[in-house]
């Protein structure tokens, strides 16, 4: 009895100190992405309040590359940690080095981290190493909460020798504002969460039918307009079109003070923006703000998310020089607010239809000898890569690019599956992956009856099996892959977060890890550690890889229930009377017959003996329904 209680007070004690109990700290600390090599050795050092942080050299480049090495630490940290610009320390220290003599291994973005019980050292050819070095030193530190903090504890990393770089140069995530509008400060937490993990371009898709979001100084109308739609809320695509006489109250731009604001903030952080304005389709914002761009030329107001595709004429019209006027103007200020190579045009999607019955469209095709509408967008990315090119920048465009011949020198982003991607780097050009099938952050991650509504499917394994370089194609054109979260239906970033949480951090490990090193079940554990943290720094996260995957089979002609989970090691329990299942109810091994009478099943997740992820309901009309 004596012995329990004296137990008890020092796990109470130490989960005081720590802020999880003694016993779940019994395995090293999951780094994602996984590095390309770890070896673990035998101590630890002791990291404390007084620990110092050294970067050798009291210079302005030094002083502002600790602002971004440590400003966001914290968190992890629970304290200011304690920085210097000198070189040595009688203490165990962390120490910060620029290589002398450039280790080509690492490259540009590679670290070497060696944690020994005297001294932490981050040696890299760069900034971005040190920066990514860092990145990965928090990760070997335990989660605690502020408590320890607090009680200025020592925490022991444990001692290893890391050695990494990215496999890809391209390693991105997109975030859609214009589809919902998220703020600078929002954009700027999105771009804190993404380089904890290493990714290293902002695509920034900023502009649509359903918003126009940079500040354009010669072509005011887009923002006076083009940013603001009528307010909706609830299931996109089902909202009522604008009222007569209704004020458009909802959306934003960013001003150019803004975005280089943003810009900025990302560069010390080694991300590239790249910006995205979305032509010659998706473009009814801008045609709400100058309908002189479209083939009609009619009036319309910015979609507020309601049906309009086919009906209203949202594509540039070709056939208008005013068309190139504009983008020119666009372009040109465009380029000077971006520093990166590239500029995204879109050229997704585009409904031609309009052009058909244009006839500045048909004068032109027959001036140019233009064969047909894929052949007549083609003559019109290339004339728009012809103005990207003479403000000194790249163009980068989504797969359809390719239709009716691709630009000269067009580096191509293909969405809609690899073939895209394929077919442009058979014919030499650039190409950086996004299929749907791997990479669509909007999609569902759990069973429709359990998640936000969506479009279709794409589970956690399916982002971690993603594969970006396809056989047969010279892999030095794959720049690399990038996650896409389109926000129709994600109107916050506390859903941004959901949405893009764990499915970014299985994505990073594809972009960054050499593939040898994949491996399912060792990422789902590191991915566990990541959860801790998202915990602690108040980041939303999607639980639903425990979730049961319900689906209905056919077994002799006769329909039975099959249910598996993503991540192994979980048991399923289940109802069909429509109370809610624990780890006390029937367990799952088989398919099960349908008892007679019932018409829904219910199930949940179960590990250790407790439930896990978020219980599950489905109609079994709706199974059936989707068996077929
Ligand atoms: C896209 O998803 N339309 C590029």
């Amino acid at each position: 009895m004596k012995n329990i209680s004296l137990r008890l007070l020092v796990v109470a004690f130490a989960t005081l100190l720590t802020g999880s109990p003694v016993s779940a700290k019994t395995k090293n600390p999951g780094i994602v992405p996984i590095p390309v090599t770890m070896t673990w050795h035998e101590g630890s050092f002791p990291l404390n309040s007084q620990t110092e942080f050294l970067i050798p050299g009291d210079t302005k480049a030094n002083w502002e590359m600790a602002d971004v090495i440590f400003g966001k630490c914290w968190s992890t940290l629970g304290y200011e940690p304690h920085v210097s610009f000198r070189s040595m320390s009688d203490k165990p220290a962390v120490y910060f080095l620029l290589s002398e003599v450039r280790d080509e291994t690492l490259g540009n973005e590679g670290y070497q981290l060696e944690v020994s019980p005297q001294k932490i050292k981050i040696i890299a050819n760069k900034p971005a190493g040190l920066f990514y070095g860092m990145q990965s030193l928090l990760q070997l530190i335990p989660p605690s909460t502020g408590l320890a903090a607090i009680l200025d504890s020592t925490r022991q990393i444990p001692s290893v020798s890391i050695v990494d770089y990215p496999r890809f140069p391209w390693r991105g995530l997109m975030l859609d504002v214009s589809r919902h509008f998220f703020t600078i400060q929002e954009v700027k937490q999105y771009i804190d969460q993404m380089v904890k993990y290493k990714f290293n371009i902002f695509h920034w898709h900023l502009s649509d039918d359903q918003g126009w979001r940079v500040e354009i100084k010669s072509l005011p109308k887009l923002t006076e307009i083009g940013a603001w739609r009528v307010p909706r809320k609830g299931m996109w695509w089902s909202f009522d079109p604008p009222g007569e006489n209704e004020k458009a109250t909802e959306g934003g731009f960013y001003t150019q003070d803004q975005i280089r604001d943003v810009v900025k903030y990302a560069a010390d952080r080694h991300v590239t923006i790249l910006p995205e304005i979305d032509v010659p389709g998706h473009s009814l914002a801008m045609i709400a703000s100058y309908p002189e761009l479209s083939s009609t030329g009619k009036q319309y107001p910015v979609n507020p998310g309601s049906k309009f595709y086919g009906i209203d004429d949202n594509s540039l019209c070709p056939g208008k020089e005013v068309v190139f006027e504009v983008l020119d103007k666009v372009f040109t200020e465009m380029a000077q607010l971006f520093p990166g190579d590239y500029i995204h045009i879109g050229g997704d999607e585009c409904n031609k239809s309009f052009w058909k019955t244009s006839p500045e469209c048909q004068a032109l095709m027959k001036r140019e000898k233009i064969a047909d509408l894929n052949e007549l967008q083609s003559w019109f990315i290339k004339r728009l890569e012809k103005i990207l090119i003479s403000k000194g920048k790249k163009m980068i465009g989504w797969d359809e690019i390719l239709e009716g011949g691709l630009a000269p020198e067009a580096t191509v982003m293909s969405w809609r599956g690899m073939d895209g991607g394929i077919q442009a780097a058979k014919m030499g050009h650039q190409v950086v992956m996004t299929p749907t099938s791997n990479c669509y952050l909007d999609l569902y991650q759990g069973d429709p009856a359990n998640e936000p509504a969506t479009y279709s499917m794409l589970r956690l394994s399916d982002v971690y099996n993603f594969e970006p370089v396809p056989a047969n194609v010279n892999p030095n054109l794959i720049l690399g892959g990038q996650g896409n979260l389109w926000t129709e239906s994600v109107a916050t970033l506390r859903h941004a977060e959901y949405m893009t949480w764990p499915r970014g951090l299985a994505l990073a490990e594809v972009l960054w890890s050499p593939a040898a090193l994949r491996h399912w079940d060792g990422f789902v554990s590191r991915m566990e550690d990541q959860f801790d943290r998202f915990d602690r720094d108040h980041v939303n996260y999607s639980i639903s890889a425990y979730d049961p995957i319900i689906t209905m089979i056919s077994d002799n002609g006769k329909s039975k229930i099959s249910i598996r989970t993503e991540i192994k090691g979980l048991g399923v329990h289940y109802s069909f009377d429509e109370s809610f299942p624990d780890q006390y109810y029937p367990h799952y091994f088989t398919p099960i017959d349908v008892p007679k009478g019932a018409t829904r099943i219910r199930a949940v997740s179960v590990r250790d003996g407790k439930k896990i992820g978020k219980p599950i309901s489905i109609d079994l009309k709706e199974l059936s329904k989707r068996s077929k």
